[in-house]
């Protein structure tokens, strides 16, 4: 039961809902989930134990993804430079990974979600990967919500990794060098079949990309909030929207009343 928000001035979610207008929400959005650390450090908790709180964030993003028909969320779990993070750390990640797909893939199949990752996931550990190839292949056919979350991932491993696909397939077609455009380089991304990010949350403060959908976020919207991740809900989600909702997008052009 969601209780009515009290004691403050704040508008309640209900009416932050209601400032949405629903045809100008994303399309696509994508989130670098950070401050789990800084989070369970704050009450002298094990680091996991913001992890743990983190991916109740996970599942409100999704809840509102799916109310509020948004298509797409892209979220980055974990990132090549987290495999130098402490063993135990990475071990706790891979564990709580497979617990979440054990535990939630009914749910996500109940909620029509597709259960996507993008990244170099060969490197995850056997277990963790037979249970990410299983949600992979059981949602594979639902469309509500296309959930992609970047594990072993890297931006520049992902552009690397498409021009490794595109001198591959330039042998084989003999294509020539003119032959390659933008087009071209998307469909060789791992998010080939995804429209980019309209907007990018980053939670904690951090104002970097950290590696993150480099090719895909040129033209994206970027939020940056203090709230540490696991304390991002429901009512940072609608105020990330709101923002979102008040940005101009140009796409590099002039809009103005006077004509030149
Ligand atoms: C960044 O916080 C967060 C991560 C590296 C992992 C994010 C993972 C989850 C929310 C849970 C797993 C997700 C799924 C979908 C199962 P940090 O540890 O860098 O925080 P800090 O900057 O405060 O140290």
């Amino acid at each position: 039961m969601r209780l009515p928000d009290s004691g403050t001035d704040q508008p309640s979610e209900a009416e932050l809902t209601a400032k949405l207008d629903p045809d100008l929400l994303p399309k696509h959005v994508a989130i670098i989930m950070d401050g789990n650390g800084r989070w369970a450090e704050a009450r002298s908790l094990p680091r996991i134990a913001g992890h743990r709180e983190g991916i109740k964030s996970v599942r409100e993003a999704i809840t509102i993804c799916l109310e509020l028909g948004i298509p797409a969320l892209t979220i980055y779990a974990f990132s090549q430079e987290n495999w130098n993070r402490p063993a135990p750390e990475i071990n706790s990640l891979m564990g709580l990974l497979e617990h979440y797909l054990s535990t939630e893939r009914n749910k996500l199949i109940e909620q029509g979600v597709r259960f996507r990752t993008i990244g170099r996931t060969e490197s995850l550990p056997t277990s963790a990967l037979q249970w990410v190839r299983a949600a992979e292949h059981e949602t594979a056919h639902l469309d509500k919500l296309h959930l992609t979350v970047a594990l072993s991932y890297g931006g520049r491993a992902e552009i690397v990794d498409a021009i490794r696909g595109i001198v591959r397939e330039a042998y084989d077609r003999k294509m020539q060098a003119d032959d390659i455009d933008e087009s071209l380089v998307h469909q060789f991304l791992y998010t080939h079949d995804l429209p980019d990010p309209d907007l990018l949350i980053r939670t904690s403060g951090e104002t970097r990309i950290s590696n993150f959908l480099l090719w895909q976020l040129a033209y994206t919207e970027l939020y940056f909030t203090p709230t540490l991740w696991p304390d991002f809900r429901r009512r940072e989600m609608l105020l990330a929207l709101i923002e979102f909702q008040g940005r101009e997008r140009r796409f590099g052009r002039v809009f103005t009343s006077l004509s030149s």
